[in-house]
């Protein structure tokens, strides 16, 4: 089984906390969503591969490193904008591919609702970024897309987890890799985290 790794960082406590509190407004929640989202992403970037490339300073000639892993980002829509936001000033010429999924309200059964990816390689090094694992049915019905269309190596980058999610997903595709900022209690009767921090989605869009 892959690894799980919950990234313990005092600014990601500070910021999911800010982001917890059910008073904080939309404008607060997006920075504080994009604070946590770019330290977890700083962290799952230690994993790429560098090459060394020869430069020049202005003053000698030295070895430097450049990435040489190609990565595809997958956000899954909507909540995922958030995370996607976050990495493009690190990556900013990287691929990113779309996959839209909204949960029933009464089932919590994820509907595909859009799909828009670039060509994968077995040797891409994918990301797949939703701040919310819950039940784990929108990252799995992700994952089992990305599986299909060639993704060998997937990691899956999540703000708060769920124990439910987290154990279904290692069941489901135990050769991805888990990053998350906090494994949370338990989910409600309506498959909602608790404590969590209620609907991503409408509290990072206002909505
Ligand atoms: C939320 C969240 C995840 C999903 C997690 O999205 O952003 O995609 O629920 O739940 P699961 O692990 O039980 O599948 P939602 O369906 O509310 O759509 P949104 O991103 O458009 O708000
Ligand atoms: N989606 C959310 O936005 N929050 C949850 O707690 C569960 C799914």
């Amino acid at each position: 089984m892959k690894s799980i790794i919950v990234v313990n960082h005092p600014l990601i406590e500070h910021s999911l906390t800010v982001i917890r509190r059910k008073e904080t407004g939309t404008e607060e929640f997006r920075r504080h969503a994009g604070i946590v989202s770019k330290i977890l992403l700083v962290e799952v970037m230690k994993g790429l591969g560098t090459m060394s490339i020869r430069i020049e300073t202005p003053l000698a000639t030295m070895t430097g490193k450049k990435l040489k892993d190609d990565v595809v980002v997958v956000p899954v829509l909507r909540a995922g904008l958030a995370m996607l936001f976050a990495i493009q000033d690190f990556l900013p010429s990287v691929s990113v591919g779309f996959v839209g999924l909204e949960r029933d309200e009464k089932t919590a059964q994820a509907r595909e609702y859009y799909q828009k990816l670039p060509k994968i390689f077995a040797s891409h090094k994918v990301l797949v970024i939703d701040p919310m694992l819950a039940t784990g049915g929108s990252f799995d019905d992700t994952v089992t897309l990305l599986k299909a269309k060639g993704a060998k190596h997937i990691t899956i980058v999540s703000i708060v987890s769920a124990p439910e999610g987290i154990k279904h997903m290692q069941k489901r595709h135990p050769d991805v890799h888990i990053v998350t900022a906090a494994i949370d209690s338990h989910l409600n009767d309506r498959k909602f985290i608790v404590p969590g921090l209620g609907d991503f989605g409408d509290r990072y869009f206002g909505t």
